[in-house]
């Protein structure tokens, strides 16, 4: 099993590029289905769920070739519409792909995704959006079968909470749908506003991406497309973090400030001075951190719960007490006894999270315990005195680009093992 070894103590400084988002990749990957011409994806990130999706997507008979920074799909001899067991356990995320066989296909069979690091991943509203579309949905051993009686009909869609996947599940399975949806109380993340662009260039019609309702008027048929990826919002936060912790100075390049808007005045709350010009965005953190009242995650445009594990990290070292309520995922905080075990003090009630500021980590052996709680890791790691050596990074490589090679770039010492 691999590791990562951290020698800590390290500031950093240069410019570090920020890779395509996954969490865009992965639903435009899906969202390639519809379309019955070839879709080639840009700025597309190499992280083994994206290499996952590729996987599903060969699996249900297309071709998936990537070339450098490129995913060519072409899904002209698409025909299976089951995603086996294996192959949905590789990747949590993959329930997106349903909305999407069933929008091309008229039906899909896909093992139950079950829980996660995060804790139980319900998938409930899909599975009640899909049903007011028309979709039979039955659930036995472990599977969901699902199947278009008559059609697959536009509606009126209100959810409970603007979950993403569900707000993207939708939308893919509305875009051939017969009619038009709206989905009121819609998930309002730029990635969302990502996925409808690319389907709009192939030819779908969905307005009101990144508002609260999202309307799709359904069409017979739809083409692929040539497209970006938008960058990663949350690499680019871990960036800052890394600025951050290591009172450091760096820029970041392919980068949208605009997608961190509730994330940038934390870090400047903290003492960071930050400057954003066209797709760069400048850190310069050579102050002592202070502490800041209380982060909320929240849906967009609030702050986002995957940033809540690297702030966490930056905070341990800032002066005072700071307060972080997680409001998104109920176990959401498993790195909080890692960072503990490098010497951070921190206390965790609920989904409250109480951090005292700390002179310094040390290095010590420490396990990734999700994805967001892995990066956060490596920064401690990178401010520590001593060495660090991290486990489990199977979950840092799930959202990252060898991260090592990126950091050690700008002046890290990081080794994988
Ligand atoms: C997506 C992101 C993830 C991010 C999260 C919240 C991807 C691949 N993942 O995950 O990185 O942390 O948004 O911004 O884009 N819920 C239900 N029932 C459902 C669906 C969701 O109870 O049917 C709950 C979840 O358990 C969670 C909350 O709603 O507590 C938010 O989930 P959701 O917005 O759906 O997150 P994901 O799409 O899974």
């Amino acid at each position: 099993m691999q590791r990562l070894v951290i020698d800590g103590n390290t500031k950093i400084s240069g410019e570090l590029k920020v890779h395509g988002a996954k969490n865009s990749a992965l639903p435009l990957l899906a969202a390639t289905i519809l379309g019955k011409t070839p879709s080639v994806l840009h700025n597309c990130p190499r992280l083994s769920d994206v290499f996952a999706a590729c996987r599903i997507l060969s699996y249900l008979g297309c071709k998936c070739v990537r070339e450098n920074d490129s995913v060519i799909v072409d899904t002209a001899n698409l025909t299976h519409f089951e995603v086996p067991d294996q192959l949905m356990r590789e990747m949590r995320s993959s329930i997106v792909f349903l909305g999407a066989i069933l929008g091309r296909l008229g039906r899909c069979r896909l093992s139950f995704p079950g829980g996660c690091e995060l804790g139980p991943r319900p998938i409930d509203m899909h599975i009640s959006a899909l049903r007011q579309m028309g979709v039979s949905i039955k659930e036995e051993y472990g599977y969901l079968d699902c199947s278009i009686p008559k059609e697959l009909k536009g509606t009126a869609i209100s959810l409970s909470f603007p979950s993403v996947g569900t707000t993207e599940n939708i939308m893919l399975a509305a875009v051939l749908a017969n009619g038009e949806t709206q989905i009121r109380n819609a998930a309002r993340e730029p990635e969302i506003i990502d996925l409808a662009n690319f389907l709009n260039a192939c030819g779908a019609k969905i307005y009101g991406q990144g508002e609260s309702t999202i309307y799709i008027e359904g069409v017979k048929e739809i083409g692929g497309c040539e497209y970006n990826v938008m960058p990663d919002r949350i690499v680019a936060a871990t960036y800052i973090g890394a600025a951050a912790i290591t009172n450091s100075e760096i820029c970041l390049k392919n980068v949208k400030a605009k997608d961190l808007e509730s994330v940038l005045p934390v870090f400047e709350e903290m003492g960071c001075s930050i400057y954003s010009y066209s797709d760069k965005i400048y850190v310069n953190a050579l102050r002592p951190l202070n502490c800041v009242k209380t982060i909320r995650t929240m849906p967009y445009p609030g702050f986002p719960t995957d940033v809540q594990a690297i702030a966490m990290a930056a905070l341990c070292k800032a002066r005072g007490t700071s307060v972080i309520v997680e409001n998104i995922f109920e176990n959401r905080f498993k790195h909080a006894g890692e960072l503990v075990r490098m010497g951070a003090n921190i206390k965790v009630e609920g989904k409250v999270a109480i951090v005292e500021g700390i002179q310094k980590f040390y290095g010590a052996q420490v396990e990734a315990t999700d994805l967001r709680g892995g990066a956060a890791l490596v920064l401690a790691g990178l401010s520590a005195e001593g060495q660090t050596t991290i486990s489990n990074i199977k979950h840092i490589d799930r959202g990252y680009e060898r991260i090592e090679d990126n950091l050690n770039l700008v002046g890290a010492k990081i080794k994988r093992v």
